[in-house]
């Protein structure tokens, strides 16, 4: 599955998974720049590729599958591990199968390896927003859209399921009437947002733990430099001769979650595939740990309800 130089991890329903997979999470770039980028992404080695269908990324990413094949960059489909998202506008029992579906059209696939509830929340109405707004978010009808997405996966429409955005309070509703339990909860996670308490909570319940925003997504809108300008990391990364995001990128796999940085730099693309073969210190983990923790967006209104 994964590219001969990246580690894959185990999933708790036996599939593997890439440890880094590259992010789609933009809203300023064309499609053409997106397709461009994964095209870009496999043939640097990537096998992992993450969108949703709030980013609309979906059929760039199908379009770059089908040139890839074309291009003979992969042999077959199968080598690839590809995840979407369910928005919250269809977090609701009957609409999941359907959302499926039309993801699966979009990118042009039969299957996918890993499909998420983006949100813990649901949609009282159609909001095309990104962020939704305080008015249209009601509580998650968590037993009926999981019990949905447990269909998408019996009807295989999709290898494995899981969550994203998902805080311990609401994992601990979702495995009280799960069947299938959630193999993944795709986080923000970086070393100024290091989600102890939840990494923690899903260890112990087999959960794997995904950074998204790992490198605090400076340059996109919503994120910022608080990595890229962090004191602590800069001066790590000197010491290693590495560059501050390949610190934070290594830290994330030092501290056993996989990760899907966003780059459609072919540069950075490769760069951040280079942090297998290096290690932290423990000085280094040491520093990292008291670096002073920040959210994203705490304006955001979902804020009260996201891990
Ligand atoms: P670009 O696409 O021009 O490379 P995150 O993964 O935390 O969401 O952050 C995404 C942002 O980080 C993008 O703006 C991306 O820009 C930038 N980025 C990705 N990789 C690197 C890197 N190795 N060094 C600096 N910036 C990076």
């Amino acid at each position: 599955m994964s590219s001969n130089s990246v580690p894959g991890v185990n999933l708790s329903d036996h599939q593997v998974m890439p440890v880094i997979g590259l992010g789609t999470g933009d809203f300023q770039s064309t499609a053409e720049a997106v397709k461009t980028a994964v095209i870009e992404a496999i043939k640097v080695g990537y096998r992992h590729l993450d969108c949703a269908s709030v980013y609309g990324t979906e059929q760039p990413l199908g379009e770059a599958i089908d040139e890839a094949l074309k291009l003979g960059l992969i042999g077959s489909r199968d080598e690839l591990f590809i995840t979407t998202k369910l928005w919250f506008t269809d977090c609701h029992s009957d609409r999941v199968v359907p959302a499926l579906k039309k993801s699966l059209g979009l990118l042009k696939l039969e299957y996918l390896d890993l499909y998420l509830i983006h949100l813990p929340v649901s949609s009282k109405t159609e909001d095309s927003g990104i962020y939704p707004s305080k008015e249209n978010i009601e509580p998650l009808d968590v037993k009926g859209v999981w019990g949905a997405m447990e269909e998408c996966e019996k009807l295989g429409l999709t290898k494995s399921i899981g969550v994203s955005n998902f805080p311990v309070r609401t994992l601990e509703s979702l495995l009280s009437v799960a069947t299938v339990p959630p193999c993944l909860n795709q986080v923000e996670m970086n070393p100024t947002c290091q989600q102890k308490e939840l990494r923690e909570y899903c260890k112990e319940k087999g959960i794997l733990v995904t950074a998204y925003s790992p490198l605090g997504a400076p340059g996109t809108g919503w994120g910022n430099n608080r990595i890229v300008d962090n004191e602590i990391l800069i001066e790590i990364a000197k010491s290693h001769g590495k560059s501050v995001a390949q610190v934070a990128l290594r830290w994330l796999y030092e501290q056993g979650v996989s990760f899907v940085p966003k780059s459609y730099n072919k540069e950075r693309m490769k760069q951040n595939l280079e942090i297998f073969d290096w290690s932290l210190t423990q000085n280094d983990l040491d520093k990292i740990s008291q670096i002073k923790q920040i959210r994203l967006n705490q304006e955001n209104p979902l804020f009260p309800y996201v891990a």
